[in-house]
């Protein structure tokens, strides 16, 4: 790999108490550029901009996916990234459905060890706290027509992060957008995925809400995801998730979620959840809990949920009664070295 440090850091003059999420970034940043059918040699450089011209096939034909990642830090100053190697895979889902190239893990991994390394000192430490990690592959080349491109770069930024969602939030169940469809990318973590999103969540907004709850692009009858996040819902005791499926990204904190309730012995069942049996339940007093999860968010509780032109509050649960916060504890206890780790989902750098 090719070294190139800064020789002035900007973390003295990062106000450390005033930020936020995907503002900030830290001194340096990996890239590797795609060319000739072969990854070049990985580089870090001081973070910067990077030039294009504007007809660039990224921004015209949007071949560009990402992943979102953490590293922690522990109180004695030890740096944990938690299944790195999952966003590794996933990653080179997403890109292998974008006509991509898939990036060598040698890349990936020691492209995320040597940035831990280098800028240590910026990943912060406290409740909440952790660097925010997105690595990317997008299209470099230059043309117009609308084909696979040639040239690729695979990058990694980071950006130190506190909680995403402070309170709770409220949520839209759609009844006419959709997120994905059959045979398209929702299961990847495509770029484009996320632009299609902004539009009617934007209506979701001007109508009082947060975020939207994806149905399927066939019914809408079926929950499929939340915002930017998985989502779980709690009916008595039983928790219930979707299904992931080509229209579902298989979420990395999603699947620890199932992992650790099952490990605590809860009622999870993975199977798609009916629009129908949610408003039942809300009607006759059995809904509990409504939450997303994801890597930014970690957990996101919800506060009330609107169907047509109806909105319904959700239970207020004390922090131990509630399934979200109970098994979020969890998780953010193994991510930051606080608990055992029987999954071995804890790895130091
Ligand atoms: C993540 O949780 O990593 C996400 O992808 C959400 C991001 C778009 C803020």
């Amino acid at each position: 790999m090719i070294i190139q440090k800064t020789s002035s850091s900007r973390l003295e003059s990062f106000d450390q108490e005033n930020y936020s999420f995907g503002d900030h970034f830290i001194d340096h940043m990996i890239i590797c550029e795609y060319d000739n059918g072969k990854w070049g040699e990985a580089k870090l450089m001081p973070y910067g901009p990077l030039s294009f011209s504007p007809a660039n096939m990224t921004f015209n034909y949007g071949q560009a996916c990402f992943e979102g990642m953490k590293a922690y830090k522990d109180k004695d100053g030890q740096v944990f990234l938690f299944r790195p190697r999952k966003n590794f895979e996933r990653i080179n889902k997403s890109a292998k459905r974008l006509a991509m190239p898939e990036v060598p893990e040698e890349v990936f991994m020691k492209g995320l060890k040597v940035l831990m390394d280098v800028d240590r000192a910026w990943i912060p430490y406290g409740e909440g706290r952790s660097l925010y990690i997105r690595p990317l592959i997008f299209a470099t080349e230059e043309g117009l027509k609308a084909r696979v491109a040639h040239k690729y770069m695979f990058a990694i930024v980071a950006s130190p992060a506190k909680s995403y969602y402070t309170a709770p939030v409220s949520v839209k169940i759609s009844d006419y957008y959709s997120r994905s469809a059959s045979g398209g990318v929702g299961f990847a973590k495509a770029a484009g995925n996320y632009a299609a999103a902004f539009y009617p969540t934007q209506m979701a907004i001007e109508e009082g809400y947060d975020q939207i709850i994806w149905t399927d692009d066939a019914t809408h009858e079926y929950f499929e995801e939340s915002g930017t996040m998985n989502v779980f819902v709690r009916i008595n005791d039983t928790i219930y998730t979707p299904p992931t499926s080509e229209k579902i990204l298989d979420g990395i904190t999603r699947d620890s979620f199932i992992q650790l309730a099952k490990h605590k012995g809860l009622d999870i069942r993975v199977e798609p959840v009916a629009v129908k049996t949610v408003l039942e339940a809300q009607k006759n007093g059995t809904l509990k809990e409504i939450w997303g999860v994801g890597t930014a968010v970690v957990t996101s509780v919800f506060k009330a949920f609107g169907y047509k032109d109806q909105r319904f509050e959700l239970p207020v649960l004390a922090d131990e009664d509630s399934y979200a916060l109970t098994l979020k504890k969890a998780l953010v206890d193994i991510q930051t070295n606080q608990a055992e780790d029987p999954f071995g989902w804890r790895e130091l750098v």
